[in-house]
């Protein structure tokens, strides 16, 4: 079995092949996940909302990060590993590299960011200092207080420049990987084209390089409420695994996201 790295995510943008990736947080669901083929699983500060019941990811510690992200990577054969940075872990790049270097240590492949050209110099340095960086950008939600909720991003024309010069000016600092959270499709699609480095997708139309879903959404068991651009896949078959095959069947031949799990 080959594992997938950073290069294979590459490679699949190159070739337009899609990526498929969903949350994990724990050993058993890492290998329920990793033995249907999932390419990368995401350790997401999501965990704050789905496990620990609380309102929005604020709460969510670099400690419950490294916890999780250890359950994990002992579930994870094949995958690509990738931890989340919380909540004011990366508020200065001393910090990020601190608090990266934890989450690398528990095993994670990469450290996932959530923020624009604010980032530029401690994406460098974690780079520098050989930890691999995926951006995340859009509806980023560790600053849902900022958004005033849980809102598109990039609908203005000002805001959606904002974002694309954000994804290049990333790229150019060593970013490998992106996030695009809820943006229109045509924006996705714009951002897309305008970077080499693979785009992954949630709320972000069918066009990005490959998609993620919460996996608590996929299988439709949220404690809060189901996100328009998810979807339940555990209704189709009722069967765990067979959900999470179907999930990676319409990731790559391009059905899901549907218009209907899209914003426009
Ligand atoms: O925390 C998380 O799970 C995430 C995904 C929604 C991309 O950031």
């Amino acid at each position: 079995m080959k594992k997938v790295t950073i290069s294979t995510l590459l490679k699949k943008k190159q070739e337009g092949e899609k990526i498929t990736s969903l949350t994990a947080y724990d050993a058993s669901f890492a290998k329920l996940f990793d033995e249907q083929g999932i390419d990368a699983l995401l350790i997401g500060d999501s965990l704050g909302m789905v496990l620990q019941g609380h309102d929005d990811t604020l709460p969510v510690t670099v400690e419950d990060i490294v916890y999780h992200t250890k359950a994990v990577r002992r579930g994870t054969q094949r995958a690509f590993v990738i931890a989340d940075m919380p909540f004011m872990s990366c508020a200065t790049p001393e910090q990020a590299y601190a608090n990266a270097a934890k989450l690398m240590a528990a095993g994670a492949s990469m450290v996932k960011i959530e923020g624009g050209d604010w980032l530029l110099e401690t994406v460098s340095g974690l780079v520098q200092r050989s930890v691999p960086v995926c951006a995340h950008l859009g509806l980023t939600p560790q600053s849902v207080h900022v958004f005033g909720g849980f809102k598109i991003q990039g609908r203005e024309n000002e805001q959606a420049q904002r974002l694309l010069n954000d994804a290049k000016k990333l790229a150019a600092a060593g970013a490998q990987l992106l996030v695009l959270e809820c943006v229109p499709t045509e924006l996705a699609k714009l951002i897309t084209e305008s970077i080499d480095i693979p785009v992954i997708g949630i709320g972000a139309g069918a066009q990005t390089d490959g998609q993620i879903l919460v996996m608590h959404d996929m299988f439709g068991i949220s404690a809060n409420y189901m996100p328009k651009f998810s979807k339940n896949y555990l209704q189709q078959s009722g069967d765990m695994r067979q959900a999470v095959r179907d999930y990676i069947e319409e990731v790559r031949n391009g059905s899901f996201p549907s218009e209907e799990h899209s914003f426009n």
